[in-house]
C-alpha cells in the first residue's frame, strides 16, 4: 500500500520573482520548475542526475534539479535558463554565442549546458578548451554537438571580455 502523500507549503524565488505553492512533499525541484511554475525550459531528460537537461543555478550553487526535492530548496535563490536574458529583451551574449555558432542540434540538452557555461563564464573569461570539456561532463548532448558548445562558450567569453574592456575605458 502507498504511503498518503504529504503536502508542504514551498517558497522559492525563481528568476527574481516569489512564488509559493503547496506541493506533495515528495515533489523534485524540476517538477516544481516546471509543472507547478510553468518554466519548461529547464528540461527533464534522465530523471537519475546523469544527462544534465534539468541543470539550474541554487543559491549560486550548480545542481541537476532532478536530485534534489523541492522542500529542500524553500527559500532558495534559483536561475533557470529562462533568467539568463530580461523578459522579452534581447538574448545574453551566451544565448547569442550558441546561435551564431550553431551550438544547438535538437536542443534539448541546450538549457542545462548554458547554465553549466553562464556558471563556468562567472568563474573565469580565459578558459581554456580542456577546462570547458572537464566542466561539461554532466551535461550530455546526444547530438554530439560539443565542437560548436565549446567554440561557443570561448566566443561568449572573448566578447564579454571585449564588452568589460569597453566599459572600463568609458
Ligand atoms: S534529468 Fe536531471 S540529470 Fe538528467
Ligand atoms: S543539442 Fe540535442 S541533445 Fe544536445
Amino acid at each position: 500500500m502507498r504511503t498518503p502523500a504529504t503536502s508542504q507549503t514551498v517558497k522559492v524565488c525563481v528568476n527574481g520573482t516569489w512564488y509559493e505553492r503547496l506541493i506533495d512533499a515528495r515533489t523534485l525541484l524540476v517538477r516544481l520548475i516546471r509543472e507547478d511554475l510553468n518554466l519548461t525550459g529547464t528540461h527533464i531528460g534522465c530523471d537519475t542526475g546523469n544527462c544534465g537537461a534539468c541543470t539550474v543555478l541554487c543559491d549560486g550553487q550548480l545542481i541537476k534539479s532532478c536530485m534534489m526535492l523541492a522542500v529542500q530548496a524553500n527559500g532558495a535563490d534559483i536561475r533557470t535558463v529562462e533568467g539568463l536574458a530580461e523578459e522579452s529583451g534581447p538574448l545574453s551574449q551566451l544565448q547569442q554565442s550558441f546561435k551564431e555558432k550553431h551550438a544547438v542540434q535538437c536542443g534539448y540538452c541546450t538549457p542545462g549546458v548554458l547554465m553549466n557555461s553562464y556558471d563556468m563564464l562567472q568563474e573565469s573569461l580565459d578558459l581554456t578548451d580542456a577546462e570547458i570539456r572537464r566542466g561539461l561532463k554532466g551535461n550530455v548532448c546526444r547530438c554530439t554537438g560539443y565542437m560548436n558548445i565549446i567554440s561557443a562558450i570561448q566566443d561568449a567569453a572573448r566578447k564579454t571580455k571585449e564588452e568589460q574592456t569597453l566599459v572600463e575605458k568609458i
